[in-house]
């Protein structure tokens, strides 16, 4: 139907396409009547293009009078330069237009719900609910292109280095990556599920037993867990393995390629070679296992400062050695901080356990305690003021605020609330700032249990099941994480391949003898069978591409994404299933809330 595209029509093309018709296919962006003359933007997938109706062709005139926004079109016409004072710069075909010289209406529309033409606010549950609409604005349009751009990239350096793509299945068995899954029941075994994959770990660790070597897939997962903007219930990762590695090459291997990416598609150098920390180190200095070093403040520990202070909120956690007190010194910003801000500070807070806020305003720091303006000074000598201050470099106009608790509180209320302060204060850099994070512990202790930290398949950095058993909570494993501004990336790490060593990670797990049979039987049965040494990674591909295009959520870069509640608004899935489904099935549905299924 189309001769050209509208976005690919430029000044250049004017003098070699001035003898021939031109014939547009899209929609219609926006229409403007000026009377004499009608002006309809007409848009592709390419970009959008002017065209004219001028009078003197009375019956084409008349028929571009009736064309709305979103109305289907055919038009055909000559390519022109627009008389110079009619170039719009802030249009890529500004210099160009269409004189029409036919128009077919090849679809109506009624007046569209979301406006695909202009910068409106319309709510993200409108969008998404019209999401074939939304789907047409042109930003929309660029992250997905952008999005098909990194899977090729990706692909295209792995298939290079010796990578092969291998397709593992959707109808599984459980594989535990922390979350719950999606069970789907089987008409031919009654009572029995198939579980979506919440990753393909298992089935990859099974091609590097089958000698595939080199694996990857760009492959859905699925999983069944609390939603935020960064986290959807089915998402695709980047899934790779490899055999006879170490975590050094899988590091710098997988580092190249995602700096290969950034600078074929954006064209951005990414810093390489990346910063690798400890696990420790970023909790430590950062309060998170993601740290964003786009900024530069940073956790300051004064337990040995206030270990004798006459306040116990601070000496308690100070003398105990799962306790810390740590502050976050905020350069600068003492009087744009109210008071109400600060309980605006400490709610935030007490959302990730915190029980309080202490903060120091420096109104003059050459003044002593005389300078300091606090609800806690007066429990502070001078001395111990002094050297908190010293520590964290305060100046006059800064503002500290302190947490004392536990040493996971502390971390995870400071972490929170240095980021938040990151935003509110725009103290972000525009730099791009990745990661490793390393040497991450095997185990965290949860309620008196042992929880893997990344999953049981991970190595520990021990050699001997006797060294991982002697102190379980102080293991360290072979995992590593990408972390890119504050989002995690990619995490893997080196496998186990030792059946006796993958039992007694089970059995550290709490898993028993019987429930790693029904489980896992098939894995460890594997293991028996001349498993190599292996590892791996996955990388969520939302993410990367939410990063890459600057998005805020993840929801933006997938064509059809779910709400934070796992429905998605346009089919109106999940939705009830009829009684003769659920007889096949076997199954019977429990009332809830005086309905069923909801
Ligand atoms: P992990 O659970 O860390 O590791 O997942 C790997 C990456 O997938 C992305 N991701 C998600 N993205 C969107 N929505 C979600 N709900 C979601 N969950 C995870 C993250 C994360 O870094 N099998 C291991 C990998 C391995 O060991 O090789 C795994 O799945 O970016
Ligand atoms: P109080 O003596 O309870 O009035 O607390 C004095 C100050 O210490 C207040 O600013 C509280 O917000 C703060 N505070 C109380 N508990 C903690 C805590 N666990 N960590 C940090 N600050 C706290």
């Amino acid at each position: 139907m189309r001769s050209h595209y509208c976005g690919l029509l430029n000044a250049e093309s004017v003098d070699s396409l001035s003898n021939e018709t031109i014939t547009l296919c899209g929609w219609v962006n926006r229409r403007r009547d000026l009377g004499g003359l009608i002006f309809v933007q007409v848009r592709d997938r390419t970009g959008i293009i002017q065209v004219v109706f001028e009078p003197d062709n009375a019956d084409l005139f008349k028929q571009s009078e009736m064309l709305r926004n979103e109305f289907v079109v055919k038009v055909e016409g000559s390519l022109r330069a627009r008389p110079k004072d009619m170039i719009n710069k802030d249009m890529i075909t500004g210099e160009i237009e269409i004189v029409a010289t036919n128009l077919t209406v090849l679809n109506k529309s009624e007046p569209p719900v979301v406006p695909v033409d202009g910068h409106q606010n319309v709510s993200e549950e409108l969008r998404l609910k019209y999401r074939y609409l939304d789907l047409r604005r042109p930003e929309m349009q660029q992250q997905l292109l952008i999005r098909a751009k990194v899977t090729k990239a990706l692909r295209d350096h792995l298939d290079e280095d010796g990578f092969t793509d291998i397709e593992t299945p959707f109808l599984t068995k459980a594989t535990p990556e922390g979350a719950r899954d999606y069970l789907v029941p089987s008409r031919v075994h009654p009572n029995n599920f198939y579980a979506l994959p919440q990753s393909p770990q298992l089935f990859k660790q099974l091609l590097m037993m089958s000698g595939f070597d080199r694996y990857y897939q760009i492959v859905r997962c699925f999983r069944d867990e609390d939603l935020r903007a960064d986290r959807q219930p089915e998402f695709t990762q980047l899934d790779i393995e490899a055999s006879f590695i170490d975590e050094d090459t899988i590091m710098s291997a997988t580092e190249t390629m995602i700096c290969k990416v950034f600078k074929s598609v954006l064209g951005e150098e990414l810093p390489a070679p990346f910063l690798r920390m400890p696990h420790s180190e970023a909790m430590e200095r950062y309060g998170s296992d993601k740290p964003d070093l786009r900024m530069d403040m940073e956790l300051i520990t004064v337990d040995d400062l206030v270990a004798e202070v006459d306040f116990k909120v601070f000496n308690a956690p100070a003398n105990d050695e799962n306790g810390r007190v740590a502050l976050l010194c905020v350069k600068g910003k003492a009087t744009e901080i109210s008071r109400k801000k600060i309980d605006e500070y400490t709610a935030y807070v007490s959302r990730y356990g915190a029980r309080g806020l202490a903060w120091i305003k420096v109104n003059d720091r050459e003044a002593g305690l005389e300078g300091l303006q606090s609800p806690i000074v007066k429990f502070l000598t001078a001395e111990a003021a002094e050297a908190i201050l010293k520590r964290c470099g305060a100046e006059s106009g800064d503002i500290l605020f302190f947490a004392a608790d536990k040493s996971n509180v502390v971390a995870d209320a400071l972490g929170n609330l240095r980021l938040k302060l990151g935003k509110d204060f725009e103290l972000m850099s525009n730099e791009w700032c990745p990661l490793w994070v390393v040497d991450f512990p095997m185990f965290e202790e949860i309620e008196g249990g042992l929880h893997a930290l990344h999953h049981p398949f991970t190595a520990p950095q021990v050699n001997t099941i006797e060294e991982l058993q002697s102190n379980p909570s102080k293991v360290l494993s072979k995992a590593y994480d990408m972390v890119l501004n504050g989002t995690e990336l990619g995490g893997g790490s080196i496998r186990i391949h030792d059946q006796a060593m993958q039992s007694a990670v089970f059995e550290l797990l709490g898993i028993a003898e019987e429930e790693q049979q029904s489980k896992f039987g098939f894995l460890l049965e594997a293991l028996k069978y001349g498993c190599p040494p292996h590892g791996g990674i996955a990388f969520g591909l939302d993410r990367l591409v939410m990063l890459m295009t600057g998005s805020s959520s993840i929801r933006d870069v997938i064509a059809f994404p779910k709400t934070t509640n796992a429905s998605c608004l346009l089919t109106d899935a999940p939705a009830k299933v009829s009684e003769a489904q659920l007889n096949e099935l076997k199954l019977q549905l429990e009332q809830v809330g005086g309905e069923d299924s909801e």
